[in-house]
């Protein structure tokens, strides 16, 4: 706009040194000139309200926290915002003339969506898809599309997509799903326990009697012995249900995690030299102590390192890494906080896609002696101490399981004072 503006006032100052020559004074006096230069300023005066018109416009339309691409009748993308520039980590020139569809992650849905949008003028509300970035990246983005139509005739010229990332959207979305799923089977758990757990104390009560009609060597009394070895094992079971359906409020306190890590590891040192799995930690310098329930984590911490030996049943390696991470949503609802991640990553067997959802519910087991309680425990006990839990896997690869903490400010730590 100033490149115009100097212009102008470039032209005016030639304009006024012209006429100030005397021959042109006269005509500067005439009729005909004083019309023409009233017309001139109008005209100069529109075309400063047209530019800021079009400077508002734009304005807006780039500070939009939203994506906004215009795609033509032929699926080319005309035009690209800043934001969207930013979600979809591409330049401008980069994606001006490039096809609408081959922003898909998947291609085959790029087509179907790009053919729907021009050929049945279709309109798309909330949709939600995969779009792949520019570093290769594939973001979930939800989407709403408009037809872009020519102000007086109406006619359809393109079409307007209007996108953002709802990464933060699905993931709070799914935590959600897995508390519910978890409080439903929860309670059926607690009823069935409690339904089973009486009966087998009266069963076991009058085993017991009868186990002393017969002498030690009978072989009726082994077979008591072991009917009473199996009623123990269904009560241990049934306990366990309990504890995964009445877990203790949590006793929080500032902890450094690295010392829990270190803790549960040398409790499990000999198994896993006895499975040849190398254990490795990354612990980062000066990581903020956590406000939890050490017992739980630990017994979290534990669940997970047993679930990596199983998942290596040839050896391998278990590695154990702490950062600080920002921006982290923790909860359904909640700002984004600064957190501390423990990872535990090993290069097992992995995770197959379908059963990644699956692990944290209630009995979902993969193993012909599991219980699949270990992770759905893990993950209450996490929620309760204002974490969360999240898991990676490629099959045959290994399995990542991410715990966060939110950052909360601690009070000194007086042992490290003195
Ligand atoms: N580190 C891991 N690698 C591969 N699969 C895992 C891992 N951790 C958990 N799983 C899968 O999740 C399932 C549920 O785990 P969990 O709740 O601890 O129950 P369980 O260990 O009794 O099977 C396991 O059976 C297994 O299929
Ligand atoms: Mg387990």
């Amino acid at each position: 706009m100033s490149k115009h503006f100097e212009k102008r006032k470039q032209a005016a100052m030639v304009v006024n040194r012209l006429y100030s020559t005397p021959s042109m004074m006269n005509v500067m006096d005439s009729k005909e000139y004083q019309d023409l230069k009233l017309k001139y300023d109008q005209l100069l005066k529109m075309h400063d309200e047209l530019e800021k018109i079009y400077g508002f416009h734009k304005a807006v339309l780039q500070n939009l926290t939203s994506g906004i691409l215009v795609v033509n009748l032929k699926g080319t993308i005309i035009f690209a915002n800043r934001s969207a520039l930013d979600l979809l980590q591409y330049e401008y020139l980069h994606l001006q003339g490039k096809p609408f569809s081959f922003l898909f992650a998947d291609p085959e849905e790029g087509s179907y969506f790009t053919n729907r949008l021009i050929k049945e003028k279709a309109r798309f509300k909330s949709r939600e898809t995969y779009f792949l970035t520019g570093k290769k990246t594939v973001i979930p983005i939800g989407m709403t599309t408009s037809t872009f139509n020519e102000i007086e005739s109406q006619q359809v010229n393109g079409f307007i997509i209007h996108f953002s990332d709802i990464t933060v959207q699905l993931d709070q979305r799914r935590q959600l799903e897995r508390m519910e799923r978890l409080a439903t089977l929860g309670e059926l758990a607690a009823g069935i326990a409690h339904e089973i757990k009486n009966p087998l104390a009266g069963i076991k009560a009058a085993t017991q009697v009868l186990q002393e009609s017969f002498k030690p060597d009978d072989f009726r009394s082994q077979l008591i012995t072991r009917i009473l070895r199996e009623i123990d094992r269904s009560n241990d079971l049934l306990s366990r249900f309990f504890d995964f359906t009445r877990p203790k409020k949590p006793i929080q306190e500032f902890h450094d995690i690295e010392m829990l890590i270190d803790g549960i590891y040398l409790l499990l040192a000999p198994r896993l030299k006895k499975k040849k799995i190398r254990f490795s930690k990354e612990f980062e310098n000066g990581l903020p102590r956590v406000f939890v329930d050490a017992s739980q984590i630990e017994q979290v911490l534990m669940n997970l390192f047993l679930n990596a030996v199983d998942a290596m049943p040839g050896g391998g390696l278990l590695k154990v890494s702490t950062q600080t991470v920002n921006q982290v949503v923790l909860q359904e609802g909640h700002q984004p906080v600064q957190a501390v991640c423990v990872k535990v990553t090993d290069d097992g067997v992995g995770i197959a896609p379908e059963n990644l959802e699956k692990v944290f519910n209630p009995f979902f087991t993969t193993k012909s002696s599991g219980i699949g309680l270990g992770l759905s425990i893990s993950n209450r006990l996490i929620v309760e101490n204002g974490g969360k839990m999240e898991v990676n896997s490629q099959p045959g690869k290994g399995a990542t399981f991410e715990l966060y903490f939110p950052v909360i400010e601690d009070k000194p730590n007086k042992e490290a004072l003195v």
